[in-house]
């Protein structure tokens, strides 16, 4: 059945590919974003590869009266919430713009909900909420903590969303927990554009091999594991994009008052290493590395069970870390500098 979606942050990295694969599911789809960390460009990337239309508004999560306006002249059914600022190190500077941004910003956006009466909600969570897992795979019973303030807000929404869950009637939610989302369209027109040096791995490496950058900085090679060099659950953005519409699907045939926490991963575990081999063979070109000290704050093992997404969702990753290399290299070797010209 038809849906009228508000995705918050629907032009940043994760939204920008689910809004293509929601529209083209014949979802009618609004994007609220203000465009902190995305593009005029990339909306314009997006409105071409779907094959219907969208709507864009500019604003902010964090505006009430914007948000009363918006749910009170747009028919809105569902509301998946990838608004938000997302880089760890930051979040340790400036950590009160993380706490405003994103638990501020979800509750503004949750209080504007309520009032209009729309109770439909998928959270961009995060595995970062199961800090340094005691047990693998991690299956959403982990118990969670979190090292920094990012993860802070992460795990403070899901409280929110689970104390709504308890104290109010008519909500349905789902915490989506991702793994490490890597990849892009498979179009090489929309995908992830970093401003800045990079943080996350996938975006360095591709950096390297386009020869934006010289060296890649491995952090430690003494972890506990195959080859020393850390492992995560990296997981194709495409991927991503059909669990959230999955999770809708799930939600809309739930009775109300629903809460689940699921992962979206792949189930297995890349080491860094293993990763920089399989873009090699992607992209052709040579990644030289550096062996570095650990990044503070990093974890040795991060993979999922995901076994929870398959048995409720129907939904399993199906794509390859050699679609994953193969995509990112695309969209890298198209746009060099992300979509800054
Ligand atoms: P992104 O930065 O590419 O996208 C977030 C979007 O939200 C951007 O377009 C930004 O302009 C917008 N935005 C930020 N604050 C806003 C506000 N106050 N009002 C309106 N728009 C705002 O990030 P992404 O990688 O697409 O991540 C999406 C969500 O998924 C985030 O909540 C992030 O924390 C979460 N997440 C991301 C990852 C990852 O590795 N990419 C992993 C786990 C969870
Ligand atoms: C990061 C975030 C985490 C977030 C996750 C999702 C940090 C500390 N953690 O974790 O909160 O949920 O992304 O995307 O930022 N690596 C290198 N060299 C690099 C970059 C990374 O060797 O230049 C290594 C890391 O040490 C790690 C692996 O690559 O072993 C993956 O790193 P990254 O992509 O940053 O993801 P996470 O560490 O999982």
């Amino acid at each position: 059945m038809s849906q009228h979606v508000l995705v918050t942050g629907g032009a940043g990295f994760i939204g920008s590919h689910t809004v293509v694969q929601l529209v083209n599911a014949g979802h009618q789809v609004t994007i609220l974003d203000n465009l902190s960390n995305s593009s005029i460009i990339a909306l314009e990337r997006i409105k071409k590869l779907c094959t219907g239309p969208l709507d864009f508004i500019e604003g902010d999560i964090r505006n009430p009266s914007l948000l009363e306006k918006l749910f009170s002249d747009h028919d809105i059914t569902a509301v998946i919430h990838f608004a938000g600022l997302k880089a760890v190190g930051e979040s340790v500077e400036k950590p009160l713009e993380y706490y405003e941004n994103n638990v501020g910003g979800t509750t503004q956006l949750l209080k504007a909900m309520q009032h209009a009466g729309v109770k439909t909600f998928i959270f961009s969570s995060s595995a970062t909420v199961y800090g340094d897992p005691e047990t693998l795979p991690i299956t959403e019973d982990s118990p969670r903590s979190t090292t920094n303030p990012y993860g802070q807000t992460k795990l403070m929404c899901e409280h929110i969303l689970e104390d709504l869950d308890q104290t109010q009637d008519g909500w349905k939610i789902i915490l989506l927990r991702y793994f490490n989302p890597v990849g892009a369209h498979i179009s090489g027109t929309i995908g992830e554009s970093p401003a800045g040096t990079p943080n996350n791995l996938m975006p360095f490496v591709s950096q390297v091999a386009s020869g934006r950058r010289d060296t890649l900085s491995v952090f430690g090679n003494d972890y506990p594991t195959k080859d020393g060099t850390g492992v995560r659950d990296y997981i194709h953005v495409e991927d991503l994009a059909e669990g959230h519409l999955a999770a809708l699907n799930y939600l809309l045939e739930q009775p109300d008052n629903t809460l689940q926490a699921i992962n979206l991963g792949t189930g297995k575990g890349i080491s860094v290493l293993e990763l920089v081999n399989a873009f090699e063979q992607a992209s052709g070109q040579q990644i030289p590395y550096q062996i570095s000290p650990r990044r503070s704050g990093d974890i040795a093992t991060c993979y999922a069970d995901a076994t929870r997404a398959k048995s409720l969702l129907g939904w399993q990753a199906t794509k390859t870390v050699e679609d994953m290399c193969n995509d990112t290299w695309r969209w890298q070797s198209q746009n060099p500098n992300g979509y800054d010209a």
